[in-house]
């Protein structure tokens, strides 16, 4: 069925979309005001990631850092069967060793990219995320999945491990024990079950999936940018230090959206029984 999103994904209007054009196996797309959408585009290998998909969704996400209209981004993959069904097996076949770990360090600071861009990050995941795919998924801040989703690391069939983050992410998501069992025995998740661990934040009938991510991101564009930043960048960072550590950078985090506008205006339409608005954050070049 076609979504109302479906039908917004080709309303390239501005140089972002004409840039983005340019890429083969990703689509940019501003769906509404401040929200904009990265689709993993190869159906036909069900949007596996080879290197040159990686380095296009690179330059996608320096396209996103420079563009300050870019409120939240949405992550999904091209076609109903997968958001993505794992890096590429017949590029990796030929990979040496030594390729191998640079595939894999480069497929780390891809993704890690999404934790570290200001704005909130959904992964709308339809269909197999898989290996990379899963992986992908862990990386964004978010996970709605659609009620026909299946989630796995199934490297371990492929006489491999996951490369692209799932044996840490996976762990600091689920606990050692369960990451274990998942990466171990590279079993099919299906999203009810993903629901119950904790993999995914909400899962909806296939074909409201891209409804209630667009709902979800416009909320987010209402927020402040500010305070949205700060809360990502705290708690990103919090989750790897120790407890004490991070209840201090709460605390400087905490002062930092003091000293901004946006919490004056937002207090003052509070106490005004008013509609606060927020500028987007300023970028850098
Ligand atoms: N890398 C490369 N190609 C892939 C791929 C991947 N990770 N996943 C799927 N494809 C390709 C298939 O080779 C096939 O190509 P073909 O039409 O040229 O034969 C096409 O995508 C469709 O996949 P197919 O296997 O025919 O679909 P299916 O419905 O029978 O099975 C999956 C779907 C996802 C269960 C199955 O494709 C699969 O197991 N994929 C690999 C998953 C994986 O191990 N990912 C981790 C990699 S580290």
């Amino acid at each position: 069925m076609q979504t109302p999103l479906a039908n917004k994904e080709f309303d390239h209007t501005n140089t972002i979309n004409a840039l983005a054009d340019t890429f083969e196996n990703i689509r940019l797309a501003c769906l509404e005001t401040g929200v904009y959408q990265i689709c993993i585009n190869r159906p036909k290998v069900l949007n596996a990631l080879n290197l040159q998909c990686l380095e296009e969704l690179n330059a996608c996400l320096d396209l996103i850092e420079r563009n300050s209209d870019v409120r939240v981004l949405l992550v999904t993959g091209a076609g109903e069967k997968a958001f993505v069904a794992g890096a590429d097996i017949a590029y990796m076949k030929q990979l040496s060793a030594q390729e191998a770990e640079d595939f894999s360090a480069y497929g780390n600071q891809t993704f890690s990219r999404f934790s570290q861009l200001k704005v909130p990050v959904i992964a709308l995941v339809k269909g197999y995320a898989l290996g990379g795919g899963c992986e992908l998924a862990l990386s964004c801040d978010f996970i709605l999945a659609s009620d026909k989703a299946c989630f796995a690391q199934p490297e371990v069939n492929l006489a491999i491990l996951p490369g692209f983050g799932g044996s840490q992410r996976l762990t600091r998501r689920l606990g050692l024990s369960l990451a274990l069992e998942l990466v171990m025995t590279g079993r099919n998740i299906k999203s009810d079950e993903a629901l119950k661990l904790g993999l995914v934040n909400h899962v909806y009938p296939a074909d409201s999936l891209n409804e209630a991510g667009l709902e979800l991101a416009k909320g987010l564009t209402h927020k402040s940018p500010y305070a949205l930043a700060a809360i990502k960048q705290l708690m990103h960072q919090g989750e790897n230090i120790p407890l004490d550590q991070a209840l201090k950078l709460e605390s400087q985090s905490f002062a930092l959206t003091f000293a901004g506008n946006d919490r004056e205006v937002a207090m003052q339409a509070f106490l005004d029984k008013s509609q606060a608005s927020f500028r987007s954050l300023q970028k850098t070049s």
